[in-house]
């Protein structure tokens, strides 16, 4: 062989070798196989699903369209589109689809189902194939629990004929997060014992965000809805006695109108009992849906299928409150702005999405011994959701005002950069709140949450038939939230007007206007010397703990109705 060649055919095998490029690799794994220690072999012809996201088009152009839609200033406002109109703007190039299918014709897959979008294939195959069609991977069963889950730990890589059509591929490396328990019962507990807290039920919140009996929805078409994922179930009988014991003096539903995937048999979990409970609380008498563990396959991710699930189905509700979130340093940059340009998708829709902004404050991460940095959550730190924070009563005998819950999760996003929606009131704050935390804690110029906030603490919930107080968490305050902006998209349809939709640009336009603004207090952090515990503070206007503040319906109704 001449050198020439050699040198030629050198170049072209390194060449190849950094083209094959790993797609996304979570951590989450590292710490699975910590908590446990249960690997299990699998035989080579056991089942898989996998989930491909394959490229989509026109996602700028889709951005440029989401701003226009949700800005209360523009002509386009409240047009929103649908499912197949989104369909015919994202759907994959032919090229996609073509090279897409031969990869997978090619290694014998056949049975793959696609949406309505066409940007997810899910395809279930042979382990032994999964492991030919991503080299790399090798699948292990592990199990949590009462049940197992089949996922690889080690990198996979595709070529780069096959990666330049795909975002990712799901099913593979990425377990769902532990739950994280969210009462802080014990508290609770011992300022029960010295005989004072009754704790929050709907008619504390109704009366507390100035619900009278009348705000009830009334229009026939509207819709809202919650999504569980971390094997958690709510029980009708729960929702049923729920509603006879603390739901007294309004009309409500008693029961959820359509449940979509798999209800467990097991027992109920507070979280989804919580969630359920509250959003037909304050949306009282809207049909309600529950999203549950979307995933028919132990190879699934409930998360990623809920969100499949989305783009093929054309009428969802219209408010989604979801209580799930990840840390953003285990997720990979692939992953997150696919599920962003996902979340896009729904608000061009008219949906809007809600998510708890997390109960770790601003959270904590230890980079070395002596080094601590705060540590965002993601969806929560996504530009293109609505995310909510926690307050409490600030005198827990009464309909006080509210202050910050300490556990209230906020701060700014070390991946996405502050959408243009909020610079002028995260600059505000930033110039205006004297000190902050040290700036190696967080990034000064990412996207900051939560957007607004309400009551996450010391809630009565139903399960498995027994009422418990004490109950906390924004996975409480979030629910309350969207059930609000339900009765307000209700009173939108009843006068013919699109409904709320991503109402991030309009919520930053109101300056705080309909909402009780959050002032004191602040939220945790790292336990070391430099911030001692302490993240942010709550501050007049709009602040990374609790937002712009808590809902007062009726006068940010009357902000929001037209
Ligand atoms: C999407 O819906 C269609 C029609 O209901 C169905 O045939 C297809 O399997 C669904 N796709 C997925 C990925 O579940
Ligand atoms: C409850 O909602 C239904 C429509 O789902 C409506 O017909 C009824 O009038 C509502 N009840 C009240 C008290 O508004
Ligand atoms: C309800 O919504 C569906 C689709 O979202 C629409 O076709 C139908 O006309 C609506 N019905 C009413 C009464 O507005
Ligand atoms: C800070 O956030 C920006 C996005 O706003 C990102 O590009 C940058 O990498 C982040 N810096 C660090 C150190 O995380
Ligand atoms: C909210 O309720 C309080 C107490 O009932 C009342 O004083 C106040 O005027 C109400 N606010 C609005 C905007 O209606």
């Amino acid at each position: 062989l001449p050198y020439f060649y050699l040198l030629v055919w050198v170049f072209f095998l390194f060449l190849s070798l950094s083209l094959s490029l790993s797609l996304s690799l979570s951590f989450q794994y590292i710490y699975f196989i910590l908590y446990h220690k249960f690997i299990m072999w699998v035989g080579p012809l056991e089942e898989v699903e996998l989930t491909f996201a394959l490229k989509q088009q026109n996602v700028n152009q889709m951005e440029e369209l989401l701003k226009l839609v949700s800005d209360p200033d523009s002509h386009q406002y409240g047009k929103h589109l649908s499912l197949e109109e989104v369909a015919a703007l994202v759907r994959p190039s032919q090229l996609t689809e073509k090279v897409m299918q031969n990869w997978l014709q090619s290694h014998g897959v056949k049975n793959c189902h696609t949406v309505v979008t066409q940007d997810f294939l899910q395809c279930v195959m042979t382990v032994q194939v999964a492991e030919t069609l991503l080299p790399g991977t090798k699948f292990h069963r592990y199990r949590r629990d009462s049940h197992t889950l089949l996922r690889s730990t080690s990198l996979y890589s595709v070529h780069e004929d096959v990666h330049q059509h795909l975002d990712f591929v799901g099913g593979v490396h990425r377990f769902p997060p532990k739950g994280k328990d969210i009462s802080k019962g014990w508290e609770g507990a011992r300022q029960s014992a010295l005989g004072y807290h009754l704790g929050v039920t709907p008619s504390v919140i109704r009366s507390r965000y100035n619900l009278t009996a009348k705000d009830v929805g009334t229009a026939t078409n509207n819709s809202q809805a919650v999504a569980q994922f971390l094997e958690q179930y709510y029980h009708p009988a729960d929702l049923a006695e729920f509603m006879s014991l603390f739901a007294g003096g309004f009309t409500h539903m008693s029961a959820v109108e359509r449940v979509v995937g798999t209800q467990g048999g097991g027992k109920a979990g507070i979280e989804a009992s919580l969630d359920v409970e509250y959003i037909m609380s304050s949306g009282a008498n809207i049909s309600t849906w529950v999203f549950t563990n979307p995933g028919r396959h132990e190879s699934q991710e409930p998360f990623l299928q809920w969100m499949v699930l989305l783009s093929n189905m054309s009428a969802v509700p219209w408010v989604h409150t979801i209580s799930y979130g990840d840390d953003e340093d285990s997720l990979s940059d692939a992953y997150m702005n696919r599920i962003n340009t996902e979340f896009m998708k729904a608000g061009l829709r008219g949906i809007s999405m809600l998510f708890a902004s997390g109960d770790s404050g601003a959270g904590c991460r230890h980079l070395t011994k002596e080094r601590n940095t705060f540590r965002p959550s993601f969806p929560a730190s996504s530009p293109y959701v609505t995310t909510v924070g926690g307050t409490s009563f600030k005198n827990p005998f009464k309909l006080t005002y509210e202050v910050t819950d300490y556990i209230s999760g906020g701060g700014f996003s070390n991946v996405f950069a502050r959408p243009g929606y909020q610079v002028a009131a995260v600059e505000a704050y930033l110039k205006s709140v004297q000190p902050l935390p040290p700036q190696t804690y967080f990034n000064i110029t990412g996207r900051a949450y939560p957007d607004l906030a309400a009551l996450s603490d010391n809630y009565w919930v139903v399960t498995n038939r027994v009422p418990i107080p004490w109950v906390s968490g924004t996975s409480a305050s979030t629910p309350v939230v969207g059930g609000i902006l339900s009765l307000i998209n209700d009173q939108r349809f009843l006068k013919g007007l699109p409904s709320l939709g991503f109402i991030n640009p309009r919520l930053y336009k109101l300056q705080g206007k309909g909402l009780y603004d959050v002032t004191e207090g602040c939220h945790l952090s790292c336990l070391d010397d430099k911030v001692e515990g302490k993240g942010f503070c709550a501050s007049p206007s709009w602040d990374p703990v609790t937002g712009w503040g808590t809902p007062n319906y009726p006068a940010l109704l009357k902000a929001l109705m037209d």
